[in-house]
C-alpha cells in the first residue's frame, strides 16, 4: 500500500499538477523544494516541503526517508551545455536513485523521462534524459522502478508550448521549415492520471512506457492548425513559415548569448534538431495493458480547457 509519496519537481509544470491532484485526494506528500526556486510553490495544499536540491544528497535522503514511492519529476529542460543538463538529469537522478536504494524497505520509483530519450543523438537534453534512465536501470535489481516517456505535454502552467498555442488562438501559426513531421501530444491531467494509476496498481516492474493522448498516428502541424481553426469557429489560422536558416541562426546566437550571460536557453540548435525530427509519435498499448490507463483529453478539448476558449 502506497502511503507516503516523495515528489521532486513539485514547483514545475508537471510536478505541480501531480502534487495538487494527490493533495486534493488526501495523500501524504513530501516534496523537494529548492530555496532559490523561481516558481511559486503550489499554494493551499497539505505538503511536507523538504528544502534541498538534486545536488544535495542529504536533502534527498530526508525526502525519500519513510516514502513508499518516489515520483521524480524534476528535470532540466533548458540549458546551454551538456554539463548543465547532465548535472540535473543524470547526476541528480543518480543521487536520488541512490537515496532510494539506501532505504529499507526501498520505495517504488517512477522516473518522468521524455520521449526525447528515444533519440539521444539529437540534443544534449535528449542525451541527458536517456542517460538518466540508464542510471535507474543499472539499479534494477534493487528497486521496483518504472520509466515514463511522455510526448510533448501541454496544459495550464505550461511555459513551452502554450505561447505557440496563444499565437494560434490569435490566428497565426509559426511553423519551422517545412513542418512535415508528426508528433504526439499529452494533456497534463492525463499524465497525472497515469501516475496515480501507477501508484495505486501493481504494474510490471522494470518497464519503460511511452505516453500520449491516444490520437492514432499523432498530429501534423496541419492537424493542429485545423483544430485551432475549428475552435476559432472557422476563422482561418495563417501558417507563418519561418525559414530553417533563420531559426538555426537565431538559435546559435541565443546559445552564444546564453553561454556569455549565463542563462539557460530553450531555443538552441539541439532544440531545433528535436523540433525538426520527423517522428515523435508514440504508442500507449504497453501502459494501457499494464495499468488500464486510457487518456481522455484530445487536443481540441485540451486547448479549450487550457486557453479557456470561448471562440475567437
Ligand atoms: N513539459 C514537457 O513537455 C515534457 C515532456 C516530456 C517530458 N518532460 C519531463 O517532465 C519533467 C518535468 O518537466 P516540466 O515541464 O514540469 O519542467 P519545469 O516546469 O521546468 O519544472 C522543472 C522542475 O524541476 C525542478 N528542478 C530543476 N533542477 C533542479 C535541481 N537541481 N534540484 C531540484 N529540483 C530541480 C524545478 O525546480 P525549481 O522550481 O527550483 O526550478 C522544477 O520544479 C522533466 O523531467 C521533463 O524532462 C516534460
Amino acid at each position: 500500500m502506497i502511503d507516503t509519496i516523495a515528489i521532486t519537481g513539485a514547483t514545475g509544470f508537471v510536478g505541480a499538477a501531480l502534487t495538487r491532484r494527490l493533495a486534493a485526494a488526501g495523500r501524504k506528500i513530501k516534496a523537494l523544494i529548492r530555496p532559490a526556486s523561481t516558481h511559486k510553490r503550489p499554494a493551499n495544499i497539505d505538503v511536507r516541503w523538504i528544502d534541498g536540491d538534486l545536488e544535495d544528497t542529504e536533502s534527498l535522503r530526508r525526502l525519500v526517508h519513510g516514502a513508499d514511492a518516489v515520483v521524480h519529476c524534476a528535470g532540466a529542460v533548458r540549458g546551454a551545455t551538456r554539463a548543465q543538463f547532465n548535472r540535473v538529469n543524470v547526476d541528480g537522478t543518480a543521487r536520488l536513485v541512490k537515496s532510494a536504494v539506501d532505504q529499507n524497505p526501498t520505495p517504488n520509483f517512477l522516473l518522468i523521462s521524455s520521449l526525447a530519450a528515444r533519440e539521444p543523438r539529437l540534443s544534449h537534453y535528449a542525451a541527458s534524459k536517456r542517460e538518466g534512465e540508464k542510471v535507474l536501470v543499472e539499479k534494477s535489481d534493487k528497486l521496483f522502478w518504472t520509466v515514463f516517456r511522455p510526448s510533448a505535454i501541454y496544459g495550464p502552467g505550461d511555459r513551452e508550448l502554450m505561447p505557440l498555442f496563444h499565437w494560434m488562438k490569435k490566428g497565426f501559426a509559426p511553423i519551422l521549415g517545412s513542418g512535415n513531421g508528426r508528433f504526439s501530444l499529452l494533456y497534463v491531467e492525463d499524465l497525472v492520471d497515469a501516475i496515480v494509476l501507477w501508484l495505486d496498481r501493481k504494474s510490471n516492474p522494470g518497464c519503460t512506457y511511452e505516453l500520449h493522448d491516444g490520437q492514432p498516428g499523432g498530429y501534423s502541424w496541419h492537424d493542429v492548425i485545423d483544430t485551432v481553426t475549428h475552435l476559432r469557429q472557422g476563422k482561418s489560422v495563417v501558417a507563418v513559415r519561418i525559414p530553417l536558416v533563420v531559426v538555426k541562426l537565431f538559435s546559435t546566437l541565443n546559445l552564444i548569448t546564453a553561454r556569455a550571460l549565463g542563462y539557460a536557453p530553450m531555443l538552441t540548435p539541439g532544440k531545433v534538431r528535436e523540433l525538426r525530427h520527423f517522428n515523435w509519435v508514440c504508442d500507449n498499448t504497453a501502459l494501457n495493458t499494464a495499468t488500464g490507463w486510457t487518456p481522455k483529453i484530445l487536443l481540441a478539448e485540451g486547448l479549450q480547457r487550457t486557453l479557456r476558449w470561448n471562440g475567437a
